[in-house]
């Protein structure tokens, strides 16, 4: 089964499949007559109807995700209790500086398998944009990049603010922004998605990569870019699908929204994973130490560089931020990846 480009993902099965779950719950989606088989042949049958279920239970009310503090969040609105805690100890127009001032973090992968024709490739990472979240952030990002020189730009998930709260604002964010970004542009889904942003996403210009493979040629060589859906909350990734699509011995970047994939990406031969989801825990103490984790990866993954086996990672600890327009000893960041050889 190939999951090169769009011909790949669809599970081939002839068999009958259950019925897709009923999505009107989810409000206006922008979705044209036949996007829901489109991304059925792309995603696979079986794992779209388990993301749409999941997402339907979700919109409900009756699946839970980020059970940070102990589950305190299912009984107080924890991002009113932070807010409210910052103005009371009067930081909060200190950390809205914070979330305001983006970085742009210059990091080099070096790494050893690199084909000499991918040399000085460079990815521009955006990540956990949430941009509904709060209305200046949009200026910000497109102002930061105004002049930032890449080739490829990919953004590792989570394009909304509430995982389950109406998707057209930050749609609407997210089309501004990508008139603002040059060349090929890739995204994958995280865990405050719904799949329903992929068609309209696509028609303004990026291409998302559901379980899927691009190629990408540059300087007379290729690199396999793949990408799976979320393997935080919907878990409808499949790692091992992309690679049996990535030839033998080339060279290959992961798009993974959640780090925590690191040990089976190793396994399965990636050489680069790239992620966000943590946000480096956005409220920090001093010297970066996050209060918060949201995924099962050890500290060296939760944020930043990081090698495990001979895949080189690297967790952006997120370009907007989560619940409060509120950082603290975590800047935001958007991230030019340099390829070398090393
Ligand atoms: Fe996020």
């Amino acid at each position: 089964m190939s999951k090169m480009s769009e011909a790949g993902g669809a599970d081939g099965s002839a068999r009958p499949a259950a019925p897709l779950p009923n999505t009107a719950a989810l409000g206006e989606t922008s979705l044209a007559p036949g996007d829901y088989e489109q991304l059925g042949r792309r995603l696979g049958k079986s794992r779209l109807r388990q993301r749409l279920n999941t997402q339907v239970y979700h919109a409900a009310g009756e699946a839970h995700q980020e059970e940070i503090l102990f589950g305190l969040g299912r009984v107080v609105e924890i991002d009113a209790l932070v807010e409210r805690l910052a103005r009371l100890l009067g930081i909060y127009r200190w950390g809205r500086n914070n979330f305001l001032g983006l970085r742009l973090v210059e990091h080099r992968i070096r790494h050893p398998r690199l084909p000499a024709g991918l040399e000085g490739l460079t990815l521009l990472q955006l990540s956990d944009l949430h941009l509904d979240l709060d209305p200046a952030l949009g200026a910000v990002i497109r102002d930061r990049l105004r002049g930032v020189d890449y080739d490829v730009a990919v953004i590792t998930g989570d394009f909304r603010n509430k995982t389950c709260a109406d998707q057209e604002p930050s749609v609407m964010e997210t089309v501004t922004l990508l008139a603002a970004l040059r060349g090929p542009v890739y995204g994958v889904l995280g865990n405050h998605d719904f799949i329903e942003i992929v068609p309209p996403l696509e028609r303004a210009g990026m291409r998302f990569l559901l379980n899927e493979v691009d190629r990408i040629r540059f300087g007379g060589a290729e690199l396999y870019l793949a990408g799976v859906d979320d393997p935080n909350f919907y878990r409808t990734h499949d790692l091992a699908g992309v690679r049996d699509a990535i030839p033998d011995g080339a060279f290959s970047v992961l798009l993974c929204h959640s780090p925590e994939t690191y040990r089976e990406a190793a396994g399965h031969g990636f050489d680069v994973m790239l992620s966000g989801h943590t946000h480096g825990g956005q409220c920090c103490l001093p010297g970066g130490h996050a209060l918060v984790r949201v995924c099962d990866a050890p500290k060296p993954m939760q944020a930043g560089a990081w090698r495990y086996q001979e895949l080189h990672g690297y967790t952006s600890v997120g370009t907007g931020a989560c619940g409060v327009p509120l950082r603290y000893f975590c800047p935001p960041e958007i991230t030019l990846h340099r390829l070398e050889r090393g």
